[in-house]
């Protein structure tokens, strides 16, 4: 279990995670933010679940987390107006801060774009990034992360449309959920001021997963095929094809490598 009471002693890191929120179990955690966005919840709550039964991922997809065995927190992030045009990068940025999370706990991971942490080629965490708009005015974000940490939180093979891992099978140790946890919070401290620099995209993009390789990406009836270029500072991602350099907004676009290699 998470140790609720070590956890708010710890809080906030730089920033994030105050008010904090505690679930022992709990539908998903993105939806709780969300309801708590439509008030007045300040920049920074945070909302954490032992367990999520009804967990979301990116279209509509399911994300459980069974107990005791991963990390699904929400975190509400107020963006000011003038940072309204660098939000599509802000699945990268808490993708970079997984990783650097788990690069501490001492493993190599990378990030598939636009919203997944990979290890040995294997998806590892996601992040599900909602936004709330008044008009044109982006009032609220909630970066949803679902990490798995134990070898319980990975599902079965046949309910995976992606090869999955959990970073203590990666690593071949166990993890404290909760340092993995405050880290990504310092690392998502960290570059929110940064969203949209030349440092943050340079950082997303040493890290990012099949660059230079063939890739499809898929959304609906749409298929692109390319070789994957690099991340833009906008969140987009740059592919040349055979009719030359696109860049590819995130939409409903999941990315296919076409050679998958697995670690
Ligand atoms: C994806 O890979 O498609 C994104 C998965 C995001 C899952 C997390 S777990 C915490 C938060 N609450 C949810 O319902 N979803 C996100």
């Amino acid at each position: 279990m998470i140790d609720e009471a070590r956890l708010q002693s710890m809080l906030p890191v730089r920033g994030l995670g105050q008010p904090f929120h505690f679930f022992e179990t709990i539908g998903s955690t993105n939806d709780f933010a969300k309801e708590l966005a439509k008030g007045d919840a300040p920049h920074g709550t945070l909302v954490v679940a032992d367990e999520q039964t009804a967990g979301r991922g990116r279209g509509d997809r399911r994300w459980l987390t069974p107990k005791g065995t991963g990390l699904a927190l929400s975190l509400i992030l107020r963006p000011e107006r003038s940072m309204q045009n660098r939000v599509g990068v802000v699945g990268c940025m808490a993708a970079l801060a997984i990783q650097e999370g788990v690069l501490k706990e001492g493993i190599k991971a990378e990030i598939k774009w636009p919203n997944d942490v990979l290890i040995g080629g294997r998806k590892t965490a996601g992040v599900l990034v909602e936004a709330a708009w008044e008009g044109t005015d982006l009032t609220s974000l909630v970066v949803g992360i679902g990490v798995n940490v134990r070898i319980a939180s990975v599902p079965p093979e046949e309910q995976l449309d992606y090869p999955a891992t959990c970073v203590e099978t990666g690593l071949g140790k166990s993890v404290d959920r909760m340092v993995l946890l405050l880290g990504i919070l310092e690392g998502i401290a960290r570059w929110w001021p940064r969203l949209g620099s030349e440092e943050l995209i340079g950082r997303i993009n040493d890290g990012l997963a099949f660059r230079g390789r063939e890739i499809e990406l898929v959304g609906g009836e749409e298929i692109i095929r390319g070789t994957l270029v690099r991340v833009k500072p906008d969140g987009r991602l740059r592919l040349m094809t055979d009719s030359g350099e696109i860049n590819v907004g995130i939409g409903g676009m999941r990315l296919h490598p076409l050679d998958l290699e697995l670690g």
